[in-house]
């Protein structure tokens, strides 16, 4: 399919501006094209990911928008507007450099393209983005996506959305360095507006269930922590998940992974295991159940079930996967109390960054005011409220 033609909303003033800096910085080249990409919201299925388990997530109305032209002598440039930061670099020089922050997306996502053949003579992109970043709305998976998006559109070719799924989860794993699951890509490559994306990540099969908010909507609350710990934790984590996979195999477990493990093999699973191996694994399989039954709901639409099944994820969560933090737990207790929450719980990774609401009726700015006070009281930090709704899928704009 050949990308659609999309609106970037409240960002038009910015394309021109894009454009100016490709010149100023790059020189004239060819005509400049536009693609985009947005953020996503994971509804639950915190971490089942990388376990080969169960997700529901959708894109949010946020975005990352990028200008693009081919270049024919093998340069790769990149601008980011919102960091004001440039990189240059060369197709046949072109490795991970933790001097080129944001550009290593776009740098790992050409390096996956090139070795799936995909012959790009070099290009210049200049990017700008209202995901905010590092509050778990997947910034850097959007800029993946764009970039795949500007790269096929400016070459003309097609690409499964699968592969365009996988090319963006390798860059992440293989450049970048992290060793997520694939759903941050893969929700923000095939889910669509007013859908919700059910993915099962074992057999990347996924249904969109079409999907409005009506009365209710998500809410994203920002805890102001950093993620400094993520990248060591998260780490921590697949490898426990790991171990325990491989400690239960040898215990005569016949499972392909944490998932396929079934909630009435937990208890027997637990002999076998340590202490923190139990709680991990309890989160994944009981994480999967909470999945399952929020898909029914989500088509049915009983929103305040929903709501409760976000609080068994926060519990799971903080408890057995322990990716909470202090700050993190204050904030979901003064959310709990706020007016018109159902539930909330831990949006992304974890260990800060944002917690996610499921809302009634009631205005964000009525919750901000009940909140932000006794946070800031209790942990010195300030917060940022997103509300969210489904946002359109990457496309030309
Ligand atoms: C990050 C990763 C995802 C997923 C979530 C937790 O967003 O990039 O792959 O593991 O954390 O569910």
């Amino acid at each position: 399919m050949s990308p659609s033609k999309k609106a970037v909303k409240g960002g038009r003033e910015f394309l021109s501006k894009l454009v100016d800096e490709l010149d100023a910085r790059f020189g004239a080249g060819d005509k400049v094209r536009f693609f985009r990409a947005p953020g996503r919201v994971d509804w639950l299925g915190s971490h089942t990911d990388y376990n080969q388990g169960l997700i529901l997530a959708s894109t949010v109305d946020r975005e990352i928008a990028v200008a693009a032209r081919l270049r024919t002598d093998g340069r790769l440039n990149f601008y980011s507007l919102n960091l004001n930061q440039e990189v240059r670099t060369r197709l046949d020089d072109n490795r991970p450099d933790s001097s080129h922050g944001f550009a290593n997306y776009p740098k790992g996502v050409i390096h996956e393209m090139v070795e799936a053949g995909v012959p790009l003579p070099g290009i210049d992109m200049a990017f700008w983005g209202n995901i905010p970043i590092g509050a778990n709305l997947s910034s850097s998976a959007a800029i993946e996506a764009a970039t795949v998006e500007a790269v096929l559109g400016l070459l003309d070719r097609p690409m499964t959305h699968w592969e365009r799924s996988f090319i963006c989860w390798r860059a992440e794993n293989r450049f970048v360095g992290l060793p997520c699951g694939i759903l941050d890509q893969f929700t923000i490559i095939n889910a669509a507006k007013d859908n919700v994306l059910y993915l099962d990540c074992d057999h990347l099969s996924s249904e969109l269930i079409p999907f409005k908010f009506n009365q209710y909507y998500l809410l994203v609350v920002d805890s102001g922590v950093g993620r400094q710990l993520v990248k060591s934790e998260y780490t921590k984590r697949v490898q426990e998940c790991r171990a325990a996979f491989d400690k239960l195999r040898k215990a005569g477990f016949r499972i392909e992974s944490l998932s396929s493990l079934k909630p009435g093999q937990l208890k027997d699973a637990e002999k076998k295991l340590p202490a923190t191996l139990i709680k991990r694994v309890r989160h994944v399989v009981t994480e999967n159940q909470r999945v399952e039954q929020a898909k029914k709901i989500v088509s049915g639409k009983d929103f305040e079930r929903l709501g409760k099944l976000f609080e068994k994820g926060y519990q799971s969560s903080s408890k057995d996967y322990e990716n909470s933090c202090e700050e993190l737990d204050i904030l979901h207790d003064l959310m709990a109390e706020a007016p018109g929450v159902v539930g909330t719980r831990i949006a992304g990774a974890g260990w800060g960054g944002c917690l996610v609401s499921l809302v009634r009726k009631v205005d964000w700015q009525e919750i901000d005011e009940s909140v932000k006070g006794p946070y800031k009281d209790k942990t010195g930090k300030d917060l940022r409220f997103f509300p969210v709704k489904t946002g359109d899928e990457p496309g030309e704009i």
